[in-house]
């Protein structure tokens, strides 16, 4: 098992605090690419309706913020609740999932994609939330817009003048508004198209989160809406400093710095992190990349499993190039590539029933080939009587103790749990193993997005390769929780302690 790193570790022990108040599939730290996009959704959909309601002339605009805020059916009061609190919400989700991301190391080998394709998403987002508080146009609007100005000017083509200029009577004009409302509205398209492109190296993305987790966001936006709606404070006035101003911290965050650093300061802050957050796939490589999946195209079918399976669509089925009788063949594209394997375990051609004496499937990992595995099963087992021993599969990225040698167990170490072929499952039962214990990594937070998911739906016959109808599937113990060594003994345990005819419904 690989020793995890301080990172690693910090994301676990969040993990875990998190998983102690939801269950695994509502649990919102291994959803929050898909909480961030709710929140984005509902800060639209919001944002639309109160436009319907808005008047974008300087003049208007207050009063438009005033009369939402006051309305006495409260609708206005929510609509703008929404709005508001939906953007910081997206805000701090996206930073959560961010760290989350830094966390796990989701920057490495081919994830730099996605990585990098997050980055502009943070100006992007904080853009459309800085020029809607603009909108408002109260004394904190002509704060930030001073500020922004002043920051603005440290730029080396900007006129000096930028805030002078601002604080001239008829610079702040219904023109300079339109610009505003045009940001406002523009940025945020940006933002979906780079979302979709942020996704695009993603196999069936989960863009939405579980229902529960969705509703709760909801929720919780639509209660603090109006246990503290969200107000203007005094409309803007360029002759008319205020002594103290309440900010908006998700958005406001660098008018702090260049109050306290200076302009230039708050460029060499903001670019130097965004710098650096865009190199760091470059700047942190981590271990030597595992070699990409192979295509072994005697032993390929063309059936296109491997291809719905792999989560980072790494595979495309082309026209067959060897003549055989298939017209597909599938082809890896190694720069997607991750290594996990789920592909292997997606091929009917990993099935270790096959008669051939090197065990080979239509598609390998390098590293880790299957007839190893079905040659390990042998070995271990023509020296041990039926029964008395229990298939352990690990997930390399799963968290877990040391494991100490155990006559009981025999123990394999796999990249992901989705590269062990359910027909493995059926085979060792079959050689006479008491059961098999599969500790992977719980749910929703598989390293390969989707391990845990196929292998789960494989088992019970809900996916390609299914686990064969009458194969005992109380032999297989599947671990959702497994911290620590203790959880897998007991499993262990519970397997030798039942003899598979003991089992009640076991089809031999
Ligand atoms: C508009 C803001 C963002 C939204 C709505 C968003 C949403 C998502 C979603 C839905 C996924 C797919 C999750 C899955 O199915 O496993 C994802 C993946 C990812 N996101 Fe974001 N994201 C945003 C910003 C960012 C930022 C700022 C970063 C980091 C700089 C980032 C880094 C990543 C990475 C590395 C993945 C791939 C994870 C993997 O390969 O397992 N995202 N994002
Ligand atoms: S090893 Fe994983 S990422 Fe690579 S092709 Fe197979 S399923 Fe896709
Ligand atoms: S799953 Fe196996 S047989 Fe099917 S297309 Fe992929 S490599 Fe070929």
């Amino acid at each position: 098992m690989a020793t995890p790193c301080l990172r690693s570790r910090a994301d676990r022990v969040i993990d875990a605090a998190i998983a102690r108040a939801f269950a695994a599939p509502y649990n919102p730290w291994r959803q929050l690419g898909a909480l961030t996009s709710l929140a984005l959704a509902i800060t639209v959909a919001s944002g639309i309706v109160a436009y319907a309601l808005y008047d974008t002339s300087i003049s208007g605009a207050y009063q438009s913020g005033l009369r939402l805020q006051n309305d006495p059916s409260y609708f206005g009061v929510l609509l703008r609740g929404l709005h508001r609190y939906g953007a910081d919400a997206f805000m701090l989700l996206m930073i959560l999932h961010l760290l989350r991301e830094f966390l796990r190391s989701h920057y490495r080998g081919p994830r730099w994609y996605s990585w990098l394709s997050g980055v502009p998403l943070i100006w992007l987002g904080w853009l459309a939330g800085l020029t809607g508080l603009w909108l408002l146009w109260d004394s904190r609007a002509l704060h930030s817009v001073m500020a922004t100005a002043e920051w603005l000017q440290a730029l080396p083509l900007v006129d000096e003048g930028l805030v002078r200029n601002f604080l001239a009577s008829g610079a702040l004009n219904d023109r300079f508004f339109s610009l505003v409302m045009f940001l406002h509205i523009g940025v945020p398209l940006f933002l979906i198209g780079g979302l979709w492109a942020h996704l695009q190296r993603i196999h069936l993305p989960a863009v939405w989160p579980r229902r529960a987790a969705g509703v709760g966001l909801l929720l919780t936006l639509g209660v603090v809406s109006l246990l503290a709606p969200a107000q203007s404070l005094g409309m803007a006035d360029p002759h008319f400093v205020p002594k103290a101003i309440s900010l908006d911290w998700f958005f406001q965050l660098p008018h702090v710095l260049t109050d306290s650093l200076s302009g230039a300061g708050t460029w060499a802050v903001a670019g130097g992190l965004t710098l650096l957050c865009a190199s760091l796939p470059w700047l942190d490589r981590g271990r030597r990349k595992p070699a990409p999946a192979r295509v072994e195209l005697i032993h390929c079918n063309g059936c296109s499993r491997c291809a719905a399976d792999c989560p980072f669509g790494a595979i495309r089925m082309v026209p067959r190039t060897d003549g055989g009788m298939h017209a597909q063949q599938a082809a890896v594209d190694d720069e997607l590539c991750v290594a996990c394997g789920i592909c292997v375990g997606a091929c009917p051609s990993s099935t270790p029933f096959r008669r051939i004496e090197d065990l080979v499937s239509g598609i390998e990992l390098p590293e880790q080939p299957i007839g190893r595995l079905r040659q390990t099963l042998r070995e271990v087992l023509k020296s041990r009587a039926p029964g008395s021993m229990v298939l352990v599969c690990r997930c390399r990225h799963s968290p877990g103790g040391s494991q100490a040698p155990d006559p009981s167990m025999l123990s394999i170490e796999v990249e992901c749990l989705g590269m062990l072929p359910p027909s493995f499952l059926d085979f060792a039962l079959r050689q006479g193993l008491a059961g098999a214990v599969l500790a992977g990594c719980e749910g929703g937070n598989c390293e390969f997005r989707l391990g845990d998911r196929w292998t789960l739906d494989r088992i019970a016959g809900r996916r390609a390769p299914r686990l064969r109808r009458n194969v005992a599937r109380e032999r297989i113990i599947s671990l959702a929780r497994q911290d620590d060594e203790a959880s897998i003994r007991n499993a262990v345990d519970e397997l030798l302690r039942h003899p598979m005819h003991d089992q009640p419904g076991d089809a031999r």
